[in-house]
């Protein structure tokens, strides 16, 4: 063999398996794994924040996405409170009952009433979700962390003069910005918003079900993103004096609904009615939120349902897998549209589905203690025994043929020194809701243009 065609041998050998290599990736990847590592520690304590090495998406703005008691947040004031676990089930569950409630009175839980609705507000309580994007508002821009959630429409910070107002997070002073103008009553705007009056200016207050309230002054501000080339002008905002309830980190809300309030309404012809987000897996690390930029060719959409109530995100949920094998579901267990909700954490699933998803996962986890911990998340394993354990995958899948692989963060939940939770829970009802906790590492695109939500997999961490 002359030495060319050694080389040539060489080389076509090293082409045959790399070839070979990537048959067998693609084999993998098709069939999907199976199973998921999960590491287990004690409780996360990370003092070190890991920046997410995802790119950003040209032409874009993007604001980072940090977990409020986590080392990426500048502001954080505190570590993550020894109570926060049962802060954060309580919260969730409360949330959970409000969406129903709110669904309920508009008769849009059961299939035979399932009509669209125009409902424009409905009170939610603070998300029990803990991640927050600092924005700056007004001239000069003072900085505030805001709970990001697709599930509310006014962007609402704390103001100065305050009758009461959350300690320890900044209180923004409308007094000290230029770009501040209280809305006033004979506005067309604050007709349309069908809210109160005080003193000619136009007021709002909102009642959560936990008996917190947010009350205050409706008003328009510049709003900035840190590294934004220019700011949004007169941007409809809450500036409220009176808060009640519990904050530990956040000065308000940025909602991001489909009402023409929301902040990404406002700003929808600036970004092209576009805009999505990336949760992390853990607080030690950041995830974005994105305005505009393109979309890329990994992301696969559903559409937004026609029949969801107008500013609400609903899309069809048709199925889930269990360690690769499709849960028998009836079709009718999902007759009701899914709401996608980045202030619920748990995903909610009708009770047929929910019991099948159990019972599946419950079989493939056998060799596992269960450890029962008296919360609405049933399915609990002890592993103080483990150092890794291999957890069945799940996949949810949308209308469209959207399959979802939820990350293995998604799928169980530390709820205590080595105890972790199935992060899915039974609602008794037949609606279901697409929490935040199952769409963390994914890209969720929300494409307002074409009325479709998209997801791809690894959007940051
Ligand atoms: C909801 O449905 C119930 C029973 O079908 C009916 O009595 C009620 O008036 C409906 N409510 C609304 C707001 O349409
Ligand atoms: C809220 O307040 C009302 C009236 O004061 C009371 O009946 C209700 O039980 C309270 N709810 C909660 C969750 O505390
Ligand atoms: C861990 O292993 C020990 C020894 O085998 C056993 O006694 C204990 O019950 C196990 N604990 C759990 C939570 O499985």
């Amino acid at each position: 063999m002359s030495s060319k065609s050694l080389i040539s041998f060489v080389i076509y050998g090293f082409l045959l398996l790399s070839l070979c290599n990537s048959l067998k990736d693609n084999a993998v990847d098709g069939t999907r794994a199976y199973f998921h590592a999960l590491k287990i520690s004690s409780l996360p304590s990370s003092d070190v924040c890991k920046e997410s090495s995802k790119d950003l998406n040209e032409g874009s703005s993007s604001l980072k996405l940090v977990h409020k008691f986590g080392p990426c947040n500048p502001h954080r004031t505190s570590a993550a409170p020894a109570s926060s676990f049962t802060e954060i089930l309580r919260r969730d569950k409360l949330r959970v009952d409000s969406i129903i409630q709110a669904r309920r009175s508009m008769n849009l839980t059961s299939s035979a009433e399932h009509v669209k609705r125009s409902v424009p507000f409905y009170n939610l309580p603070a998300p029990g979700v803990d991640y927050i994007v600092n924005v700056e508002i007004g001239t000069p821009k003072k900085e505030v962390p805001l709970i990001f959630d697709t599930g509310s429409s006014v962007i609402w910070t704390q103001c100065k003069p305050c009758k009461a107002c959350y300690p320890k997070v900044p209180v923004f002073d409308p007094t000290k910005s230029t770009s501040f103008k209280a809305l006033p009553c004979s506005s067309t705007q604050c007709q349309l918003l069908r809210h109160g009056c005080s003193s000619s200016k136009c007021t709002y207050k909102t009642t959560y079900v936990d008996n917190s309230s947010s009350a205050g002054i409706y008003a328009t501000e510049t709003i900035s993103f840190n590294h934004l080339r220019y700011d949004f002008k007169n941007i409809l905002i809450g500036c409220s004096d009176q808060v009640s309830g519990d904050s530990d980190g956040q000065s308000g809300i940025m909602g991001l609904n489909r009402s023409p309030v929301s902040f990404s309404s406002q700003t929808a012809n600036i970004y092209n009615n576009l805009f999505s987000y990336c949760i992390p897996s853990n607080p030690g690390s950041t995830g974005h939120l994105t305005f505009g930029g393109k979309v890329s060719n990994d992301v696969k959409f559903s559409p937004i349902s026609k029949t969801s109530p107008s500013s609400d995100y609903d899309i069809k949920m048709t199925g889930i897998s269990v360690g690769g094998r499709r849960l028998l579901i009836d079709a009718s267990a999902f007759k009701i549209d899914s709401i996608i909700d980045s202030g619920t954490v748990f995903t909610r699933l009708p009770p047929k589905a929910y019991s099948t998803l159990r019972s599946l996962f419950r079989e493939m986890m056998k060799g596992f203690p269960l450890s029962d911990q008296d919360i609405f998340l049933d399915t609990c394993y002890d592993f103080s025994n483990y150092s890794t354990v291999a957890i069945p995958s799940i996949s949810v899948f949308f209308k469209d043929g959207v399959e979802m692989d939820i990350d293995v963060s998604g799928i169980m939940f530390p709820v205590g020194s080595k105890v972790y939770c199935l992060g899915f829970a039974e609602l008794d009802d037949e609606v279901s809701i697409f929490g935040a906790s199952q769409q963390k590492t994914h890209t969720v695109v929300f494409d307002g243009v074409k009325e479709r939500i998209g997801f791809a997999p690894g959007g940051c961490d």
